[in-house]
């Protein structure tokens, strides 16, 4: 037999009890440990179930009503624990993982235009303002629109001027000159007046020196109209060098020949690296050639589907590289293509 009053007492015990273990778990996994030693079918309050039976008959109900408030009590303090040690998890959570964003972060290595961008895109200003349009055209050329079309059949003595890679396939190679674009221009537009500028870059086999490289920039420039003059050819040139070397700097104007132009001339620039004294870059001459240029040949008006007896028109082809030279004393064209930084990052 048990007495009602032992059975209070168990229950007054295992409720302080559940309390203290409650307030000592210190997890969910505990928590759960807790609810099967106290709920489980073999748990703490589910034997005091088994109790009632050995109970006189009439303190059953009160006993039961003791152990079911136990039972609801112990399941609610469960309930509270749990969500507060939940809570404690996510705080934790939200501590370890928290962001400072007020940290100064790693700072992103920008990168840079090349100098040869940097100066293409000058050249592109001064020409637009000029109203000159930039076009592209192809860098592997057929023979006919580097040579041919530019008056150079084949076994032309003047194809010399240009040591030329040739593809494996026959007719086509890596254009020597910006100049087949005049083609390729003259070939869009005809018979309209035309005022056009075509960057790219230019092949060559040959040796390479500190002012000569077998890849570099070409910038060809092609004017056509009618009552187009060398003196306008002459006014372009000179308003150019005054934008991109300033005032102060020299230039001078040689009479020259290409198969294209009649008459053809060459633009030098005064050295600045020896100061005229003579070097390795100006040929020991004091001058540097920064393009070739002339009137565009009537043979060369008329293979662009021009009438050369009603158009005339100037061409100029010029070295982005050469005028990067001049323009910031830079001893040796190699420096371009060598992809070294300390060099590069000076730009
Ligand atoms: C020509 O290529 C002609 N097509 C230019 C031309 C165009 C004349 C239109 C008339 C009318 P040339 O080979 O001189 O010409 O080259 C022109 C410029 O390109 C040179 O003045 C120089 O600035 C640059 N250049 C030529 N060869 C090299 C090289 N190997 N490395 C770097 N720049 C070069």
């Amino acid at each position: 037999m048990v007495e009602i009053e032992d059975l209070k007492r168990q229950v007054a015990a295992l409720a302080k009890k559940g309390q203290r273990r409650l307030g000592e778990a210190d997890s969910l996994n505990a928590c759960e440990r807790l609810r099967v030693e106290f709920l489980g079918r073999k748990g703490k309050i589910t034997e005091l179930f088994q109790l009632l039976p050995q109970l006189p008959q009439e303190a059953r109900p009160e006993a039961g009503r003791l152990i079911n408030t136990l039972k609801a009590q112990f399941q609610e303090e469960l309930k509270l624990r749990r969500a507060e040690l939940q809570a404690q998890e996510i705080e934790r959570t939200i501590e370890e993982e928290a962001l400072d964003v007020t940290l100064p972060g790693r700072p992103v290595a920008l990168g840079r235009l090349h100098p040869s961008t940097q100066v293409l895109r000058k050249i592109f200003q001064i020409f637009s303002k000029m109203g000159f349009q930039v076009f592209e055209s192809p860098e592997v050329e057929t023979d006919e629109y580097n040579f041919q079309l530019l008056n150079m059949p084949p076994d032309h003595p003047a194809r010399d001027m240009w040591s030329t890679f040739y593809l494996t396939q026959p007719g086509l190679l890596l254009r020597t000159h910006t100049s087949p674009g005049q083609i390729h221009v003259m070939h869009r537009f005809a018979p309209q007046p035309i005022r056009a500028i075509l960057p790219g870059k230019c092949y060559r086999y040959e040796q390479v020196t500190a002012r000569a490289e077998m890849m570099f920039h070409q910038v060809e420039g092609l004017a056509i109209g009618k009552c187009i003059t060398m003196a306008d050819l002459k006014g372009i040139l000179v308003e150019f060098a005054r934008q991109m070397f300033g005032e102060q700097r020299e230039f001078r104007f040689r009479a020259s020949y290409f198969p294209f132009t009649e008459p053809s001339l060459e633009m030098d620039i005064d050295c600045p690296l020896c100061g005229g004294a003579g070097c390795r870059v100006c040929k020991y001459t004091g001058w540097v050639e920064i393009l070739g240029a002339g009137m565009v040949h009537p043979q060369v008006l008329k293979n662009g589907g021009y009438d050369p007896n009603e158009f005339t028109g100037f061409a100029f082809g010029m070295g982005p590289e050469r005028i990067l030279m001049l323009k910031y004393n830079i001893d040796d064209i190699r420096l371009f293509f060598g992809n070294d930084l300390r060099f590069l990052e000076q730009f």
